[in-house]
């Protein structure tokens, strides 16, 4: 088999500012005046506040001011991108455990932490039911549709087939633990302008929120978040502690800082909601599916109601004449949750991908054979043709390469010493978009080009992705390019979120290194010279230190036509311990299907990264209430366990590496998603086949496995 990494492999254009520090973060920035802020949040899970006394703190050594909803400036209403949300510091509600009910600033942080200390608030409780689990069965508890049903030919179909199965999947709650801290730094001056450093991951949405909660012109907002230490989702808006701070900084005209605790990253920064998802499945004895009903029901919050896209891929992955699915959410007193890498598909594949391989083995079947069984030629749910579908491709490079061919389809069959080995397979897959960037490119008679916009960079490797474009289609050297991101007074790009930055933005870069170089060629012409002449030749005899375009790349059209989407198979050996219980993920190849790779190593390492996200959802991760008193109990690094390299081992990656032909000029299809999607059910399905026990409540802990 041809290796599929790629030869021409660049560095990270950032990688050696990331490695020796030299990137700032915004917590980083120093500026004159800088006072520290540090939340003071409520102990009670539901309720009001009747009382806060915040005389003790005000008195403190350093302190600045304490604001609450008892003294805060005026923030207009709050109507916000993503419907409406707690409106902090404008309510005495409580709406869960850890909600932000005052910010103490002081001079140094240490003071303000001690300060905060010293706030007494005093509440009316009301009763409160944090349990997820419970609500679903209470018939009094409130459930909202999330997504309209969706049905095609007969509904639960599965229930009248020659072979069928039905069973539920849960899903705890996960939080995003990205190495850096949320936070913000607010600086708002008299006379209205504002700058902020913030971990985001738009700068333009950032701006935009700020701009909406507090009455003022967009352009008296300057964002910037050059560099994000991890987001995962969590920094897709701005949280109510980010606009405590704003609040803060406008209250005392200084600036105000605020990093919020590793505790607090479990309350304020939302999270990957519980889920738990009913699958029925049916199928002829040929191992053809005839009904497919995926029912999900996903946790949401009391003030806001957050949906995800749970139950999409049931509706067109697998050839199927009868699906039908439904999706409600039901509100618990805990904060907001947001997407959290995959959002949706993740806790949707770790079900249908775990029932897939259920049904197989009840077909007595290789679960990679039913697969292709019913691979699909076309979208069954849009009626359209695939825009690039390889799917085929990567099963069989995958298979032979984690030797597919070794595992036996009889569970528990390959056993030494204590040691029982299993191999499993899954599908990721997620919508392939393009949106709507614009960038700016300066060619400059110095042989460099400056593109800039105003996208960020939460890991992928976005300014080397961009790079990359440029270099390709410029012929420019990439040290002698600069891609500036992660500054709201660039051109204009959405966030990113959902896989698209490379898609959309990179369009955009495209659309300007096509117009640059039709420029030089037009300028090369008028000033007689060879069509094929270097453009820094030919911006000196024109005596243009540079020439400057910006374009703007449209949402692409093609979706009327075509279904797009990125793939990625996961294959996962497993060893699990007969006597403790204990599961190693011992070997893995990922098969990503994303079109066109246009930076190699980066994209590997977005494989990389989805896997060990993957092994800690199979394994490890799941955020624990405690009911009784609605409050997180293993809010820290030394009880939620995310995967160390102890738990990591050589993961093998792979790109089909084939252009999809519509999606965007570069043929490329997003990866940050499909990195993580389908890897959990993969591992349950190892599980399964090395032990013969079908888990299907994350994480698969030894308690499970005994
Ligand atoms: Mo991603 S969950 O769209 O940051």
């Amino acid at each position: 088999m041809e290796k599929r990494i790629l030869k021409e492999d660049t560095d990270r254009v950032d990688g050696i500012l990331k490695v020796t520090g030299q990137a700032k973060y915004f917590a980083e920035y120093e500026l004159p005046g800088l006072t520290y802020g540090v939340l003071v949040t409520s102990t009670i899970t539901k309720g009001k506040i009747t009382g806060l006394d915040t005389r003790a703190a005000e008195n403190a050594p350093g302190v600045i001011a304490v604001v609450s909803h008892l003294n805060k400036p005026s923030a207009a209403a709050y109507e916000q991108e993503g419907g409406p949300q707690m409106k902090i510091f404008y309510t005495d509600r409580i709406f869960y455990n850890g909600q932000p009910i005052a910010i103490v600033v002081a001079n140094t942080f240490e003071r303000a932490t001690y300060a905060a200390s010293l706030v007494k608030a005093t509440y009316a409780k009301e009763e409160f039911n944090t349990d997820f689990a419970k609500a679903l069965k209470d018939p009094k508890a409130k459930k909202l549709q999330g997504q309209a049903d969706y049905k095609r030919g007969i509904e639960n179909a599965y229930k009248t087939a020659e072979v069928k199965l039905e069973e539920r999947y849960f899903l705890p709650i996960e939080t995003h633990n990205p190495m850096e801290l949320h936070g913000i730094i607010a600086d708002w001056r008299p006379n209205n302008q504002l700058t902020v450093y913030a971990k985001t991951q738009g700068v333009k949405a950032t701006q935009g929120t700020i701009a909406n909660v507090f009455k003022i012109p967009i352009e008296n907002i300057r964002v910037n978040s050059e560099f994000v230490g991890g987001g995962f989702g969590m920094a897709l808006r701005t949280w109510p502690l980010e606009i405590a701070t704003v609040m803060a900084s406008k209250l005392i005209g200084k600036p105000v800082k605020v990093v919020i605790t590793r505790m607090q990253m479990f309350t304020m920064v939302g999270n990957r909601p519980a889920a738990i998802q009913t699958i029925g499945l049916g199928a002829d004895k040929n191992g053809k599916l005839t009904g497919i009903t995926h029912r999900a029901y996903g946790e949401t919050s009391t003030y806001e109601n957050f949906t995800e896209g749970v139950v999409n891929m049931a509706k067109f992955m697998y050839q199927c004449d009868n699906v039908n699915t439904s999706y409600a959410i039901v509100p618990v007193d805990l904060g907001v949750p947001i997407w959290m890498r995959g959002p949706g598909e993740a806790t949707g594949a770790f079900a249908l991908e775990s029932a897939i391989d259920e049904m197989a083995h009840a077909l007595d079947m290789d679960p990679l054979d039913f697969r292709i069984k019913n691979d699909p030629e076309t979208d069954q749910q849009k009626n359209k043709p695939f825009s690039s579908k390889n799917i085929k491709e990567a099963y069989k490079i995958g298979a032979e390469k984690i030797g597919w061919s070794n595992r036996k389809n009889k569970p528990g069959s390959l056993v030494e010493g204590s040691w029982q080995t299993g191999y499993g397979v899954s599908v990721g897959v997620f919508n392939a978009n393009r949106g709507k960037a614009s960038v700016k490119g300066v060619l400059k008679a110095d042989g460099s080009l400056l593109l800039q916009s105003a996208t960020s960079d939460i890991g992928p490797g976005t300014g080397t992705g961009m790079t990359l474009i440029a270099n390709k289609l410029m012929k420019i050297p990439v040290n002698k390019i600069t891609f500036e991101l992660g500054d709201s007074s660039l051109p204009p790009a959405p966030s990113q979120g959902g896989s698209a930055t490379l898609s959309t933005v990179g369009s955009a870069v495209n659309d300007v290194c096509v117009a640059l170089k039709s420029a030089i060629a037009e300028l090369a012409a008028n000033s007689n010279m060879d069509a094929t002449a270097n453009f820094v030749e030919v911006l000196k005899k024109n005596n243009l230190p540079s020439i400057e375009v910006t374009k703007e790349s449209q949402s692409g059209k093609e979706k009327d036509n075509y279904s797009m989407y990125s793939f990625s198979i996961h294959f996962v050996q497993v060893k699990v311990h007969a006597l403790t219980g204990v599961v190693k993920v011992s070997k893995i190849v990922s098969v990503g299907d994303s079109g066109t790779i246009v930076s190699p190593k980066t994209a590997r390492s977005q494989m990389l990264g989805g896997a060990v996200g993957g092994i800690g959802m199979a394994l490890t991760e799941e955020s624990i209430v405690d009911h009784r008193y609605g409050r997180y109990i293993n809010n820290n690094f030394a009880d939620y366990h995310v995967p160390v390299n102890a738990d990591v081992p050589e993961i093998d990656v792979n790109f089909i590496n084939k252009p999809d032909p519509y999606i965007n000029p570069m043929g490329a299809k997003g990866m940050g998603e499909i990195a993580l999607i389908g890897f959990s059910a993969a591992v349950a399905n190892a599980v399964f086949n090395a032990t013969g026990k079908r888990i299907r409540t994350l994480p698969i802990t030894p308690d499970k496995v005994l």
